[in-house]
C-alpha cells in the first residue's frame, strides 16, 4: 500500500525548468553557441555540474576544472536572480491542490530534487510546509538516474521504497525511481517518460484517489 509521496521540484511543482533553460542558454551564448529545447530535456533532473558537462560537449568546448567552476557559478548567479523573484503564483497548475489533498489523506511527503536551490524556491512559493523531509542537491552525492535521492527520501519518511510513489518530469528521474523500487508517475510526455507507471500532463490531471490504482 502506498504511504509516501516523493516529489521532484523543478517541472513538477514549479516551472523553474524555463529559468534553468534561460540561464544555460545565456551561458552557451557567451561561448558562441546555442542548443535546442529538445537537448534541454536532457538537462532536466541532472546536477548542475553534469548539466554543464553536457552543455560544453554540445558546443564542442573544453574547459579546465577551474573554468568549469566559474561557468557553473555564473549560470547559477543568473538562475538565482530569476528564482529570487518567484512567487506562489508560479506553482504549477493543480500542484497546490494535489499537495493539499494528499496531506489531508494522510500521505507522508518528501522532496527529492537534484537542486541546491530548493530552499529558496520552496520558501518563495510557500510550499515548504507540506514536506516531512527534504532531500536535495545539498544532501546527495549521486545524480539521478541514480536512485540515491529517492531512497533517502523514503528512508527519511521511515518507509520502504515499495510504499512510495515518485512524481517526476525528467526521464532521468523516472529511471531513478524505477531503479529504487518505487512507483513512478511521469509529469509530461509519454514518449519521453517511457518507463513511468502512469503519465499525466500535470498534477491537475491527477487525483489522490488515482494513487490507490497503481
Ligand atoms: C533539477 C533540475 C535540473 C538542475 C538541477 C540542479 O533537477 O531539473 O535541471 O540542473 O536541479 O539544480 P541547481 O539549482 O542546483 O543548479
Ligand atoms: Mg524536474
Amino acid at each position: 500500500k502506498i504511504k509516501g509521496l516523493l516529489f521532484d521540484l523543478d517541472g513538477v511543482l514549479v516551472d523553474t525548468a524555463v529559468y534553468h533553460y534561460k540561464a544555460w542558454l545565456r551561458l552557451a551564448k557567451t561561448m558562441g553557441f546555442t542548443f535546442s529545447e529538445l537537448q534541454n530535456e536532457e538537462l532536466k533532473g541532472i546536477s548542475r555540474m553534469d548539466s554543464l558537462d553536457k552543455v560544453l560537449a554540445w558546443g564542442n568546448v573544453q574547459k579546465s576544472a577551474e573554468e568549469k567552476l566559474a561557468l557553473a557559478t555564473q549560470k547559477n548567479d543568473w538562475y538565482v536572480e530569476m528564482i529570487n523573484k518567484m512567487t506562489p503564483a508560479e506553482v504549477l497548475p493543480g500542484a497546490l491542490n494535489f499537495l493539499q489533498q494528499a496531506k489531508q489523506a494522510g500521505y507522508k511527503m518528501a522532496l527529492g530534487s537534484a537542486s541546491k536551490n530548493s530552499a529558496t524556491i520552496l520558501k518563495n512559493t510557500n510550499l515548504a510546509h507540506f514536506f516531512d523531509a527534504i532531500v536535495d542537491g545539498n544532501s546527495v552525492s549521486k545524480s539521478k538516474p541514480d536512485p540515491e535521492v529517492f531512497l533517502k527520501g523514503a528512508q527519511e519518511l521511515a518507509l520502504q521504497p515499495q510504499q512510495c510513489v515518485v512524481f517526476e518530469d525528467a526521464e532521468a528521474g523516472i529511471i531513478a525511481a524505477k531503479r529504487g523500487g518505487m512507483k513512478a508517475i511521469g509529469i509530461g510526455d509519454k514518449n519521453i517518460l517511457k518507463q513511468a507507471d502512469k503519465v499525466v500532463a500535470g498534477l491537475g490531471q491527477l487525483s489522490v484517489k488515482n494513487l490507490e490504482e497503481l
